[in-house]
């Protein structure tokens, strides 16, 4: 069971894993995937879509089977529902084995924002203007056209999964991961949350580890 993201930071994680597979050392065929996140009103067809965007980037070049890939639906007519139908189902086939991550410049994870309060199961999510101007890339580079609500997975489903692997890169998120290793614990910067897990491995390059 894999906890899967979007975003630029795992693109090149993604491309190794599709390397390894085509070099017959990497098999998918008896795995099941989740991924985080997905933008309120956008289908999978749509080029901000996330489920575009792992199906480019990784679905399209591994053995993952399509129907044990599963993704918040953004154009489900019951978005509360949606959100509850994922997080039974993520409890249903056993919940996350491994849980990849990026991290917002503000420290959300998946789109867990930071606020007064974290939503601990799957959820709709209204996105803040930050996050929206660095998610704009796929929408033109406009952040007026990337929506203003996402589905996510919630803290609780994140903090449940057995082990989680964070990648962070490049200097803008340098304050972010410092935040979140040596910060108090708070909503304020929702990855710093992950400091209550038994089992974190977080990878960054020099540019992102430049704050610690
Ligand atoms: C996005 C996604 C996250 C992702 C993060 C960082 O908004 N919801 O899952 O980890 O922001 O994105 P990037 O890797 O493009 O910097």
């Amino acid at each position: 069971m894999l906890g899967l993201p979007a975003g630029r930071t795992p693109v090149e994680t993604y491309t190794e894993i599709r390397r390894l597979h085509a070099a017959g050392e990497a098999d998918f065929s008896q795995a099941t995937a989740f991924l985080l996140d997905e933008f309120v009103g956008l289908d999978s067809s749509h080029a901000g879509s996330f489920r575009r965007f792992l199906t480019e980037h990784l679905l399209s070049g591994i053995n993952l089977d399509p129907n044990q890939t599963y993704s918040l639906n953004g154009v489900a007519a019951e978005l509360d529902l949606e959100c509850e139908r994922y997080e039974e189902t993520i409890a249903a086939t056993g919940g996350l084995d491994l849980l990849l991550l990026g991290i917002g410049v503000n420290g959300h994870i998946g789109f867990n924002e930071p606020g007064d309060t974290l939503a601990a199961r799957t959820h709709r999510v209204a996105l803040l203007e930050a996050t929206r101007k660095d998610n704009a890339g796929p929408f033109g580079g406009d952040p007026s056209r990337v929506p203003h609500a996402a589905l996510s997975i919630g803290m609780g489903t994140i903090l449940r999964a057995e082990t989680i692997v964070l990648l962070a890169t490049g200097e803008r998120k340098a304050s972010a991961v410092a935040g979140m290793l040596r910060g108090p614990v708070t909503t304020t910067l929702p990855a710093s949350f992950l400091q209550l897990h038994r089992r974190v491995e977080v990878y960054l390059d020099r540019a992102a580890a430049a704050a610690l």
